[in-house]
Protein backbone atom coordinates (compact mmCIF):
# COMPACT_ATOMS: atom_id res chain seq x y z
CA UNK A 1 0.00 0.00 0.00
CA UNK A 2 1.47 3.55 -0.47
CA UNK A 3 2.00 5.77 2.18
CA UNK A 4 -0.92 7.72 0.56
CA UNK A 5 -3.65 5.06 0.60
CA UNK A 6 -2.63 4.41 3.70
CA UNK A 7 -2.65 7.74 5.22
CA UNK A 8 -6.50 8.42 3.64
CA UNK A 9 -7.79 5.36 4.95
CA UNK A 10 -6.88 6.60 8.52
CA UNK A 11 -8.17 9.58 7.95
CA UNK A 12 -11.61 7.85 7.02
CA UNK A 13 -11.13 5.55 9.88
CA UNK A 14 -10.92 9.02 11.74
CA UNK A 15 -13.61 10.57 10.36
CA UNK A 16 -16.51 7.44 11.03
CA UNK A 17 -15.25 7.12 14.58
CA UNK A 18 -15.34 10.84 15.05
CA UNK A 19 -19.10 10.64 13.60
CA UNK A 20 -19.85 8.02 15.87
CA UNK A 21 -18.61 10.23 18.47
CA UNK A 22 -20.23 13.14 17.78
CA UNK A 23 -23.36 11.06 17.73
CA UNK A 24 -23.21 10.44 21.24
CA UNK A 25 -22.05 13.75 22.44
CA UNK A 26 -25.00 15.30 23.84
CA UNK A 27 -24.40 17.91 26.47
CA UNK A 28 -22.31 21.01 26.25
CA UNK A 29 -19.47 19.50 27.90
CA UNK A 30 -19.09 16.19 25.74
CA UNK A 31 -19.18 18.70 22.78
CA UNK A 32 -16.52 20.90 24.01
CA UNK A 33 -14.44 17.49 24.82
CA UNK A 34 -15.35 16.17 21.08
CA UNK A 35 -13.79 19.98 19.90
CA UNK A 36 -10.57 19.59 21.57
CA UNK A 37 -10.33 15.86 20.75
CA UNK A 38 -11.08 16.26 17.08
CA UNK A 39 -10.92 19.72 15.93
CA UNK A 40 -8.31 21.22 18.58
CA UNK A 41 -5.94 23.36 16.21
CA UNK A 42 -2.76 22.03 18.45
CA UNK A 43 -3.53 18.54 19.60
CA UNK A 44 -6.64 17.32 17.96
CA UNK A 45 -6.62 13.83 16.23
CA UNK A 46 -7.17 15.64 12.40
CA UNK A 47 -4.77 17.85 12.86
CA UNK A 48 -2.13 15.60 13.89
CA UNK A 49 -3.37 13.51 10.82
CA UNK A 50 -2.71 16.67 8.33
CA UNK A 51 0.65 17.13 9.92
CA UNK A 52 1.81 13.94 8.72
CA UNK A 53 1.60 15.39 4.48
CA UNK A 54 4.97 16.19 4.80
CA UNK A 55 5.74 12.89 5.00
CA UNK A 56 4.33 11.91 1.76
CA UNK A 57 6.36 12.66 -1.66
CA UNK A 58 5.70 16.43 -3.09
CA UNK A 59 3.13 14.95 -6.17
CA UNK A 60 0.97 13.16 -3.58
CA UNK A 61 0.24 15.86 -0.96
CA UNK A 62 -2.42 18.08 -3.31
CA UNK A 63 -4.67 14.94 -2.97
CA UNK A 64 -4.25 14.12 0.86
CA UNK A 65 -4.71 17.95 1.63
CA UNK A 66 -7.55 18.09 -0.10
CA UNK A 67 -9.15 15.06 1.36
CA UNK A 68 -8.22 15.99 4.71
CA UNK A 69 -9.72 19.67 4.30
CA UNK A 70 -12.73 18.18 2.89
CA UNK A 71 -13.05 15.54 6.02
CA UNK A 72 -12.35 18.63 8.52
CA UNK A 73 -14.85 21.44 6.80
CA UNK A 74 -17.67 18.42 7.16
CA UNK A 75 -16.70 17.50 10.97
CA UNK A 76 -16.88 21.21 11.62
CA UNK A 77 -20.09 21.88 9.83
CA UNK A 78 -21.49 18.48 11.98
CA UNK A 79 -20.04 19.63 14.98
CA UNK A 80 -21.67 23.00 14.85
CA UNK A 81 -25.18 22.09 13.85
CA UNK A 82 -25.47 19.89 16.95
CA UNK A 83 -24.04 22.68 19.17
CA UNK A 84 -26.21 25.26 17.79
CA UNK A 85 -29.10 22.33 18.87
CA UNK A 86 -27.23 21.32 22.08
CA UNK A 87 -27.74 25.53 23.05
CA UNK A 88 -31.58 25.54 22.45
CA UNK A 89 -33.66 28.25 20.05
CA UNK A 90 -32.49 31.16 22.62
CA UNK A 91 -28.81 30.39 22.48
CA UNK A 92 -28.02 33.04 19.37
CA UNK A 93 -29.42 35.79 21.11
CA UNK A 94 -27.69 34.88 24.69
CA UNK A 95 -24.50 35.46 23.21
CA UNK A 96 -25.62 39.28 21.64
CA UNK A 97 -27.69 40.55 24.23
CA UNK A 98 -25.82 43.35 26.30
CA UNK A 99 -26.84 43.57 29.63
CA UNK A 100 -25.04 47.01 30.50
CA UNK A 101 -27.57 48.92 27.63
CA UNK A 102 -29.76 51.26 28.94
CA UNK A 103 -33.23 50.14 29.05
CA UNK A 104 -36.38 51.29 26.86
CA UNK A 105 -38.34 54.00 29.06
CA UNK A 106 -42.04 54.54 28.31
CA UNK A 107 -42.75 57.52 27.31
CA UNK A 108 -43.23 60.53 29.55
CA UNK A 109 -46.65 62.57 29.30
CA UNK A 110 -46.38 66.39 29.64
CA UNK A 111 -48.64 68.61 30.98
CA UNK A 112 -50.44 70.41 28.29
CA UNK A 113 -49.83 74.47 27.65
CA UNK A 114 -53.26 75.51 28.57
CA UNK A 115 -53.90 73.38 31.38
CA UNK A 116 -50.67 74.85 32.65
CA UNK A 117 -51.29 78.70 31.99
CA UNK A 118 -55.00 77.71 33.96
CA UNK A 119 -53.16 76.22 36.92
CA UNK A 120 -50.77 79.33 37.29
CA UNK A 121 -53.70 81.13 36.45
CA UNK A 122 -55.99 79.83 39.33
CA UNK A 123 -53.23 80.07 41.93
CA UNK A 124 -52.52 83.92 41.06
CA UNK A 125 -55.83 84.69 41.47
CA UNK A 126 -56.47 82.96 44.71
CA UNK A 127 -53.95 84.22 46.29
CA UNK A 128 -55.38 87.48 46.25
CA UNK A 129 -58.60 85.84 47.87
CA UNK A 130 -61.05 84.85 44.43
CA UNK A 131 -62.57 81.28 44.75
CA UNK A 132 -62.73 78.91 41.83
CA UNK A 133 -66.60 78.09 40.24
CA UNK A 134 -67.50 76.36 37.15
CA UNK A 135 -70.88 76.20 35.07
CA UNK A 136 -71.92 74.10 32.01
CA UNK A 137 -71.15 74.25 28.63
CA UNK A 138 -74.27 73.53 27.40
CA UNK A 139 -76.38 76.97 28.42
CA UNK A 140 -79.22 78.41 27.80
CA UNK A 141 -80.37 81.77 25.75
CA UNK A 142 -81.63 83.12 29.50
CA UNK A 143 -77.90 82.17 30.99
CA UNK A 144 -75.61 83.22 28.12
CA UNK A 145 -77.68 86.32 26.40
CA UNK A 146 -80.60 87.71 27.77
CA UNK A 147 -79.73 87.56 31.39
CA UNK A 148 -76.31 89.99 30.09
CA UNK A 149 -78.65 92.57 28.85
CA UNK A 150 -78.71 91.14 25.78
CA UNK A 151 -82.44 90.82 25.12
CA UNK A 152 -83.49 88.57 21.79
CA UNK A 153 -82.62 90.80 18.46
CA UNK A 154 -79.59 92.90 20.47
CA UNK A 155 -76.86 93.81 17.70
CA UNK A 156 -74.22 92.35 20.35
CA UNK A 157 -75.23 88.29 19.81
CA UNK A 158 -73.83 88.42 16.39
CA UNK A 159 -70.69 89.00 17.62
CA UNK A 160 -70.80 85.68 19.00
CA UNK A 161 -71.08 83.54 16.20
CA UNK A 162 -72.72 80.97 18.69
CA UNK A 163 -73.41 77.40 17.64
CA UNK A 164 -76.65 76.53 18.73
CA UNK A 165 -77.95 73.18 19.51
CA UNK A 166 -81.79 74.10 19.77
CA UNK A 167 -83.60 77.26 19.16
CA UNK A 168 -83.30 77.75 22.88
CA UNK A 169 -79.72 75.71 24.11
CA UNK A 170 -76.57 76.22 22.81
CA UNK A 171 -72.62 75.86 23.41
CA UNK A 172 -71.62 78.66 25.83
CA UNK A 173 -69.69 81.33 23.90
CA UNK A 174 -68.16 82.72 26.33
CA UNK A 175 -67.86 81.78 30.42
CA UNK A 176 -70.02 85.17 31.41
CA UNK A 177 -72.96 82.85 32.30
CA UNK A 178 -71.08 82.17 35.41
CA UNK A 179 -71.83 85.32 36.55
CA UNK A 180 -75.51 85.38 36.53
CA UNK A 181 -75.67 81.46 38.20
CA UNK A 182 -73.24 82.88 40.89
CA UNK A 183 -75.25 85.73 41.92
CA UNK A 184 -78.27 83.87 41.54
CA UNK A 185 -77.04 81.83 44.22
CA UNK A 186 -75.01 83.94 46.47
CA UNK A 187 -75.83 87.45 48.46
CA UNK A 188 -72.47 90.01 48.08
CA UNK A 189 -70.07 90.69 48.48
CA UNK A 190 -68.63 88.26 45.75
CA UNK A 191 -65.38 87.48 44.36
CA UNK A 192 -64.95 84.34 42.29
CA UNK A 193 -63.48 83.21 38.99
CA UNK A 194 -64.66 80.63 36.85
CA UNK A 195 -62.95 78.57 34.26
CA UNK A 196 -64.09 76.51 31.34
CA UNK A 197 -64.32 75.85 27.69
CA UNK A 198 -66.22 78.09 25.44
CA UNK A 199 -67.46 77.45 21.70
CA UNK A 200 -67.60 80.02 18.55
CA UNK A 201 -67.89 79.49 14.93
CA UNK A 202 -64.01 81.17 14.68
CA UNK A 203 -61.08 79.46 13.15
CA UNK A 204 -57.47 81.33 12.03
CA UNK A 205 -54.39 82.08 13.40
CA UNK A 206 -55.91 83.77 16.55
CA UNK A 207 -59.44 81.73 17.02
CA UNK A 208 -60.00 78.54 17.52
CA UNK A 209 -63.35 76.82 17.95
CA UNK A 210 -63.49 76.26 21.31
CA UNK A 211 -60.88 77.98 23.22
CA UNK A 212 -60.74 78.23 27.36
CA UNK A 213 -61.78 81.43 29.34
CA UNK A 214 -61.31 82.27 32.71
CA UNK A 215 -64.33 85.02 34.05
CA UNK A 216 -63.66 86.99 37.62
CA UNK A 217 -66.38 89.03 39.41
CA UNK A 218 -65.91 90.95 42.30
CA UNK A 219 -69.47 92.34 43.95
CA UNK A 220 -68.92 94.43 46.89
CA UNK A 221 -69.84 98.34 48.64
CA UNK A 222 -67.76 100.92 47.29
CA UNK A 223 -66.20 98.62 44.02
CA UNK A 224 -64.53 100.94 41.27
CA UNK A 225 -62.65 101.09 38.30
CA UNK A 226 -59.42 101.44 39.89
CA UNK A 227 -60.07 98.12 41.44
CA UNK A 228 -60.57 96.43 38.75
CA UNK A 229 -57.22 97.91 36.94
CA UNK A 230 -55.13 97.14 40.23
CA UNK A 231 -56.31 93.58 39.94
CA UNK A 232 -55.61 92.88 36.66
CA UNK A 233 -52.49 94.40 36.38
CA UNK A 234 -51.36 93.01 39.67
CA UNK A 235 -52.07 89.78 37.86
CA UNK A 236 -50.75 90.54 34.40
CA UNK A 237 -47.38 91.24 35.57
CA UNK A 238 -47.06 88.17 38.12
CA UNK A 239 -48.25 85.91 34.90
CA UNK A 240 -45.72 88.02 32.02
CA UNK A 241 -43.39 89.38 33.82
CA UNK A 242 -43.04 93.06 35.88
CA UNK A 243 -42.23 95.23 32.63
CA UNK A 244 -44.80 93.56 30.75
CA UNK A 245 -46.54 95.96 28.53
CA UNK A 246 -50.55 96.44 29.12
CA UNK A 247 -52.96 99.07 27.81
CA UNK A 248 -56.65 99.49 28.48
CA UNK A 249 -59.05 100.42 25.79
CA UNK A 250 -62.12 101.59 25.90
CA UNK A 251 -64.81 98.64 24.53
CA UNK A 252 -68.48 98.01 24.65
CA UNK A 253 -70.16 95.01 26.45
CA UNK A 254 -73.87 95.00 26.79
CA UNK A 255 -73.20 93.72 30.13
CA UNK A 256 -70.83 96.34 31.32
CA UNK A 257 -70.73 100.01 31.15
CA UNK A 258 -68.06 101.40 31.05
CA UNK A 259 -66.68 98.54 29.59
CA UNK A 260 -62.73 98.01 28.23
CA UNK A 261 -60.75 95.79 26.82
CA UNK A 262 -56.82 94.99 27.29
CA UNK A 263 -53.92 94.24 25.29
CA UNK A 264 -50.23 92.68 25.70
CA UNK A 265 -47.73 94.16 23.65
CA UNK A 266 -46.91 91.45 21.08
CA UNK A 267 -43.82 89.53 22.41
CA UNK A 268 -43.43 88.01 18.52
CA UNK A 269 -42.58 91.61 16.82
CA UNK A 270 -41.98 93.65 20.18
CA UNK A 271 -44.11 95.36 19.20
CA UNK A 272 -43.28 96.25 15.67
CA UNK A 273 -46.21 94.89 14.08
CA UNK A 274 -46.42 91.22 12.25
CA UNK A 275 -48.99 88.58 11.27
CA UNK A 276 -49.72 87.29 14.69
CA UNK A 277 -50.57 91.26 16.20
CA UNK A 278 -52.27 91.74 12.42
CA UNK A 279 -49.61 94.90 12.50
CA UNK A 280 -51.11 96.41 15.16
CA UNK A 281 -47.98 95.49 17.59
CA UNK A 282 -50.48 94.39 20.56
CA UNK A 283 -52.56 91.41 20.85
CA UNK A 284 -56.36 91.32 22.87
CA UNK A 285 -56.39 89.29 25.77
CA UNK A 286 -59.69 90.16 27.30
CA UNK A 287 -62.93 92.18 27.93
CA UNK A 288 -63.83 93.70 31.29
CA UNK A 289 -65.98 96.50 33.31
CA UNK A 290 -68.34 97.42 35.70
CA UNK A 291 -71.03 95.09 36.32
CA UNK A 292 -74.15 96.84 34.41
CA UNK A 293 -76.55 98.12 36.90
CA UNK A 294 -79.15 96.07 34.75
CA UNK A 295 -77.64 92.50 35.23
CA UNK A 296 -77.52 93.10 39.16
CA UNK A 297 -80.85 94.27 39.32
CA UNK A 298 -81.86 90.83 37.47
CA UNK A 299 -80.12 88.75 39.83
CA UNK A 300 -82.15 90.44 42.60
CA UNK A 301 -78.62 93.10 44.28
CA UNK A 302 -79.51 96.48 45.18
CA UNK A 303 -77.56 98.67 43.25
CA UNK A 304 -77.66 102.07 45.50
CA UNK A 305 -75.51 99.23 47.56
CA UNK A 306 -73.10 97.09 45.94
CA UNK A 307 -71.13 97.52 42.40
CA UNK A 308 -69.36 95.36 40.73
CA UNK A 309 -66.42 94.49 37.81
CA UNK A 310 -66.41 91.75 35.58
CA UNK A 311 -63.53 90.34 33.29
CA UNK A 312 -63.14 87.29 30.65
CA UNK A 313 -59.99 86.45 29.19
CA UNK A 314 -58.64 83.85 26.63
CA UNK A 315 -55.89 81.13 28.19
CA UNK A 316 -54.83 80.57 24.46
CA UNK A 317 -54.20 83.77 24.26
CA UNK A 318 -52.04 84.20 27.02
CA UNK A 319 -51.12 80.87 26.57
CA UNK A 320 -49.35 82.05 23.56
CA UNK A 321 -47.97 85.16 24.31
CA UNK A 322 -46.24 83.17 27.85
CA UNK A 323 -44.87 80.70 25.80
CA UNK A 324 -44.11 82.03 22.31
CA UNK A 325 -46.58 80.28 20.56
CA UNK A 326 -47.66 81.88 16.95
CA UNK A 327 -50.12 80.32 15.83
CA UNK A 328 -53.37 79.19 18.22
CA UNK A 329 -54.65 75.99 16.66
CA UNK A 330 -51.09 74.10 17.15
CA UNK A 331 -52.76 73.72 20.76
CA UNK A 332 -55.66 71.35 19.45
CA UNK A 333 -53.87 69.74 16.68
CA UNK A 334 -52.35 67.28 18.77
CA UNK A 335 -49.30 67.21 17.06
CA UNK A 336 -46.66 65.24 19.45
CA UNK A 337 -43.38 67.16 18.59
CA UNK A 338 -45.20 70.50 20.37
CA UNK A 339 -46.65 68.88 23.02
CA UNK A 340 -43.57 67.65 24.07
CA UNK A 341 -41.39 70.87 23.68
C1 LIG B 1 -66.11 88.03 26.07
O1 LIG B 1 -66.19 86.83 25.83
C2 LIG B 1 -66.71 88.60 27.32
N1 LIG B 1 -67.57 87.65 27.94
C3 LIG B 1 -65.57 89.02 28.23
C4 LIG B 1 -66.03 89.87 29.38
C5 LIG B 1 -66.30 89.28 30.60
C6 LIG B 1 -66.20 91.25 29.20
C7 LIG B 1 -66.73 90.06 31.65
C8 LIG B 1 -66.63 92.02 30.25
C9 LIG B 1 -66.87 91.42 31.47
P1 LIG B 1 -64.61 88.57 24.02
O2 LIG B 1 -65.53 88.05 22.98
O3 LIG B 1 -63.83 89.76 23.66
O4 LIG B 1 -65.37 88.90 25.34
O5 LIG B 1 -63.60 87.39 24.44
C10 LIG B 1 -62.74 87.51 25.54
C11 LIG B 1 -61.35 86.96 25.20
O6 LIG B 1 -61.48 85.62 24.72
C12 LIG B 1 -60.68 87.71 24.08
O7 LIG B 1 -60.01 88.82 24.59
C13 LIG B 1 -59.72 86.67 23.57
O8 LIG B 1 -58.58 86.60 24.40
C14 LIG B 1 -60.47 85.40 23.75
N2 LIG B 1 -61.10 84.93 22.50
C15 LIG B 1 -62.22 85.39 21.90
N3 LIG B 1 -62.53 84.67 20.82
C16 LIG B 1 -61.60 83.70 20.73
C17 LIG B 1 -61.39 82.59 19.84
N4 LIG B 1 -62.22 82.28 18.85
N5 LIG B 1 -60.30 81.79 20.06
C18 LIG B 1 -59.48 82.05 21.09
N6 LIG B 1 -59.63 83.04 21.98
C19 LIG B 1 -60.68 83.86 21.80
Amino acid sequence: MSALNELLGRLDALRRQAEEELAKSDTPEALEAFRIRYLGRSSGALTALMRQLSDLPQEERPAFGKEANLCKQRLQEAFDRKSAAARGPAAGTQATTDITLPGRTGLVGHIHPITRALTEIISLFMTMGFSVTEGPDIENDYYNFEALNMPPYHPARDMHDTFYLTDSYLLRTHTSPVQIRTMESQKPPVSIIATGRVFRRDWDLTHTPMFHQVEGLLVDRGVSMSHLKGVLETFLKAFFGAGTRIRFRPSYFPFTEPSTEVDIGCVFCAGAGCRVCKKTGWLEILGAGMVHPNVLKRVGYDTDAYTGFAFGMGIERLSMLKYNIDDIRLFFENDLRFLRQ
